[in-house]
């Protein structure tokens, strides 16, 4: 446990890096699911109503993959302004997307799709909020 935490971004970054890191390995995990079985993009986009082709879901995979690398980025360089920019845009395209499918695609305001809505929409408030604390 105590090797675990060593690799942990810096405290003194504060809870917004444990969040990021957080988030980042969630994401990576994600990212495998949805590679491993096309029933979960499905599941998270839809809740199984509509399928999700094989593809979808490795397209969708390399882009949380994408996302969680450059999220640790910023983890680990909280003050520098292009990792933490970066790490804004991975929210605010998530979040753009998620919202627009909730208009053009097949989701809906229930179910395991909140959790996504959520956390980008959160993340992204608190990433803008503190953008000045951070980067100075
Ligand atoms: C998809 O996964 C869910 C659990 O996440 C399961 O209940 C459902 O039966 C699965 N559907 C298919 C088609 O495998
Ligand atoms: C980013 O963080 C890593 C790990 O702490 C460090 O090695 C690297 O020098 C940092 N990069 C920048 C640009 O600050
Ligand atoms: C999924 O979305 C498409 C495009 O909006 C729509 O044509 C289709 O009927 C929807 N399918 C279901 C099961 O809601
Ligand atoms: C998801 O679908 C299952 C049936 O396949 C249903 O029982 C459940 O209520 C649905 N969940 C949401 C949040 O719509």
């Amino acid at each position: 446990m105590d090797q675990l935490i060593a690799y942990l971004p810096e405290s003194e970054g504060g809870l917004l890096t444990r969040w990021l890191f957080f988030v980042s390995v969630v994401s990576a995990l994600n990212s495998v699911q949805a590679y491993i079985s096309p029933n979960y993009t499905s599941m998270l986009y839809s809740n199984g109503t509509v399928p999700a082709s094989p593809l979808s879901g490795r397209v969708f995979g390399t882009w949380t993959f994408l996302s969680a690398v450059i999220r640790l980025t910023a983890a680990y360089n909280i003050t520098n302004p292009v990792a933490y920019n970066l790490g804004m845009w991975t929210y605010g395209i998530a979040l753009s997307h998620f919202v627009g499918e909730l208009f053009l695609g097949n989701a809906s305001l229930k179910g395991r799709f909140l959790n996504p809505l959520i956390v980008a929409s959160g993340s992204l408030a608190w990433m803008f909020t503190q953008r000045a604390a951070y980067l100075g």
